[in-house]
Order: structure tokens, then C-alpha cells, then sequence
């Protein structure tokens, strides 16, 4: 039985005033439920503050990227052992917005996944068509190339430790939120691609929703079979918001 995950992606915003205030308001929610897993990546220069202020909660936290090196000359960039120096769990790799602002590949994100994992980071791979590929109906052929390039880097048996967090770029931030059918679909198909190469890997990978994903239509979205819970960005940045897809998801935990 998979877990229902909730997680947040606050992108680039925040002050220090908000991040002690959410993290307080998010850490409160989830130490109410033991079903069901809360998370919040945060810019990296906010992640000492989250983890000050989740520490000893039920609450996960995680960065919104890594670079592939863990240390040297690479100015800027943020090293997956630093980053699990300050308690995160997770790793965001791949977010649509690093893709195509950052022009990071499918093969450079296989070698994120792959310095992540070597940190003792879980990473939360993100995959998704852009409109004109939802469109032309390629949306299947566009999720199977960025899960395969995974694949060939890392191995099947790495999504043992990893999450796949499916976001169409045409739902994200537009409020223009995948209907749970045409999601579910999605889903069930990279549980089939999956199941391809190995079934215990396909029955046993969390696989989250992302795109205008809000406190409206989060619980419709976690009922379907094949949708273990959301990737939340503009919902994640308000505290009533949040707390309530939490407690949709807990609602819904066996
Ligand atoms: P929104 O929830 O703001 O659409 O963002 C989704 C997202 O990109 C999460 O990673």
C-alpha cells in the first residue's frame, strides 16, 4: 500500500517572517496524522530556517533542485551533501521550470537523480508535456522519454527510492488544473511504462500530481487509484490552503 505524500514547492518565494510561519502552521497539521506524509522543499537559502522550525515534527522538507556536483568550483550551484546536511529528505529534480528556463535535459536530470540518491536524498523526479504536446496528443511519448533517460542512467530498481511527480507545464500555474480523469490516465500509463521493466518498482512508486492543484479539487484528484497525493506550488505558499490538502489526503488514508 502506497503512502498518500503531500508536498510543497514554494519555486522562489517567501521571506523569513512567512517561512516560520508556514513551517509552524505545516509542522502542527502534520503531526495530526500518521497515514499520510507532509513536505515542503523550499528555496536552498531558506532550508536552515525550515529545518529550525520543522525539526522534531512530522513534517519533511526538501530542496527544489541539485546540482550534480558535491563540491568545487561551481559557483552558485547548491551540493545534494550540503543540502542533506540540513535535514531534507527530498530533492526536487527536473521541475519543468529548470527545464526549460535552465535548458536542463533529460539526461543532465538522470545525473541530478543519480548525485541525490548517491547524498542520502530521496529525489522527486517531475515529468510533463507542454499544451502543444498535450495537443498533438504525445503525452505518453513525452513521459516515457523522461522516465527511459532515468532509466538508462540510474537503473529500474532507483525509483525504489525516488517519486515521480506527474505536471503537465499547461496546468501548472494557470489554474487550469488536469481533470482527475485525464490525470489518472497519465498516472495509470506510467505505472504501466514502469511495470514494463519491473512490476514491484511500478506497484511501489509514489506518483503525485502537480498543476493548480489547490484545497478545491485535491481530494477528487487523491481518489483516483493511480494519484498518491499532489506537488503543490501556489497552494503551498498559503497556510489554510495547505493544511486543508493535508487533511484531504488524510481523510482518504486507509
Ligand atoms: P501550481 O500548483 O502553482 O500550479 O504549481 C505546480 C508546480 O509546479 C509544483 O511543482
Amino acid at each position: 500500500m502506497r503512502q498518500r505524500l503531500v508536498m510543497g514547492n514554494w519555486k522562489l518565494n517567501g521571506t523569513k517572517e512567512t517561512v516560520v510561519s508556514l513551517i509552524k502552521a505545516f509542522a502542527a497539521e502534520a503531526n495530526k496524522y500518521d497515514k499520510v506524509e507532509a513536505a515542503i522543499c523550499a528555496p536552498a537559502i531558506f532550508i536552515g530556517l525550515v529545518e529550525e522550525n520543522a525539526k522534531g515534527s512530522r513534517l519533511a522538507w526538501g530542496s527544489e533542485d541539485v546540482d550534480v556536483n558535491n563540491q568545487g568550483a561551481f559557483t552558485g550551484e547548491n551540493s545534494p551533501v550540503q543540502i542533506k546536511e540540513f535535514g531534507c529528505k527530498y530533492a526536487i529534480v527536473g521541475h519543468s521550470e529548470r527545464r526549460g528556463y535552465h535548458n536542463e535535459s533529460s539526461e543532465y536530470v538522470a545525473k541530478k537523480f543519480k548525485a541525490a540518491q548517491a547524498a542520502g536524498l530521496k529525489p522527486v523526479l517531475c515529468i510533463g508535456e507542454s499544451l502543444e504536446e498535450f495537443e498533438a496528443g504525445k503525452t505518453n511519448e513525452v513521459v516515457d522519454a523522461e522516465i527511459k533517460a532515468v532509466i538508462d542512467e540510474n537503473g529500474i530498481d532507483a525509483f525504489k527510492n525516488a517519486v515521480i511527480a506527474y505536471e503537465p507545464i499547461w496546468a501548472i500555474g494557470t489554474g487550469k488544473t488536469a481533470t482527475p480523469e485525464i490525470a489518472e490516465g497519465v498516472h495509470k500509463h506510467i505505472r504501466e511504462y514502469l511495470a514494463s521493466f519491473s512490476k514491484e518498482v511500478a506497484e511501489g512508486v509514489q506518483i503525485l500530481y502537480g498543476g493548480s492543484c489547490n484545497d478545491k479539487n485535491a481530494s477528487e484528484l487523491f481518489q483516483q487509484p493511480d494519484i498518491d497525493g499532489g506537488l503543490i506550488g501556489g497552494a503551498s505558499l498559503k497556510a489554510d490552503k495547505f493544511t486543508k490538502i493535508i487533511e484531504a489526503a488524510a481523510a482518504l488514508a486507509k
